[in-house]
């Protein structure tokens, strides 16, 4: 973390690795960081490469530890949701429990940091940048509880946009396509899929798209961005 207090201040949820380790690199330059996850040691190595950041290690399904967490964080800047879970199934298949932890990591959890972290947020006139996904605007056959997951949190989005507008909070939702991550990796091993990188998104490409609602003049919000692989 810098001294710098006009610097503003960006939260990461789930900087640990994929997405969300490539967001802290694009934002590092011009905001302090707090790098959410749940490995200490990736968010110490991470923040060992980026003199702004300071790791943020907590169980986002934990209440207590995400209250105790968020003590003394009176001003943010941004809030970027990008922890989540991508558990596949037929309907037939999926038990009540794969529901209840897809929503209590994808839904659950983002609703609870949000609300906790609202004053924070209205104090700095932020921003809040949520992970969606393709799945968040069409379900597949074997995705029906992530993506019922990710159109509950673009429903999540557009109320919280519309409650926060007068308060200055500004709400982007961000729906990727397939991205070279761990979660893509599982994903394509359930399908029993041949894992192709190069037809997949890089991570940075995505975190172009979060620093773009981030990086948006005062003036603008932007509401939703898709982005999807292009084709060859
Ligand atoms: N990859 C894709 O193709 C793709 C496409 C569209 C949308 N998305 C969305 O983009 C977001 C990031 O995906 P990704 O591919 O980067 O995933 P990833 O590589 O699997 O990383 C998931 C991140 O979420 C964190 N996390 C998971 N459960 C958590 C919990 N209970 N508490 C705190 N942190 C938790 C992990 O932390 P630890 O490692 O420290 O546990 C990790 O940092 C997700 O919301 C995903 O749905 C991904």
């Amino acid at each position: 973390m810098t001294d710098d207090p006009d610097r503003p201040l960006a939260l990461i949820t789930g900087a640990s690795r994929g997405i969300g380790a490539a967001v802290a690199r694009t934002l590092a330059d011009d905001h302090d960081l707090l790098l959410g996850g749940r490995d200490p040691q990736a968010l110490v190595a991470l923040a060992g490469e980026l003199p702004s950041a300071t790791p943020w290690p907590v169980d986002l399904t934990d209440d207590a530890a995400v209250a105790q967490a968020v003590r003394g964080l009176d001003r943010l800047d941004v809030l970027v949701h990008c922890a989540g879970v991508g558990l596949l199934g037929t309907v037939a298949e999926t038990p009540a429990a794969t529901w209840r932890h897809q929503f209590e990591v994808n839904v659950v959890a983002v609703a609870e940091l949000t609300r906790l972290l609202l004053p924070a947020l209205r104090a700095a006139r932020g921003r809040v940048v949520l992970l969606n996904s393709g799945a968040g605007h069409a379900a597949r056959a074997g995705w029906a509880s992530y993506a019922a997951s990710k159109f509950a949190l673009r429903a999540f989005a557009d109320a919280l946009r519309a409650e926060e507008g007068g308060n200055g909070v500004r709400v982007t939702s961000v729906h990727p396509g397939r991205t070279d991550t761990d979660m893509q990796r599982e994903v394509v091993r359930q399908e029993s899929g041949e894992y192709r990188p190069e037809r997949y998104l890089r991570v940075e490409s995505v975190a172009a798209a979060v620093a773009l609602a981030v990086r948006a003049s005062a003036d603008a919000e932007v509401v939703e961005v898709v982005v999807r692989p292009a084709t060859a």
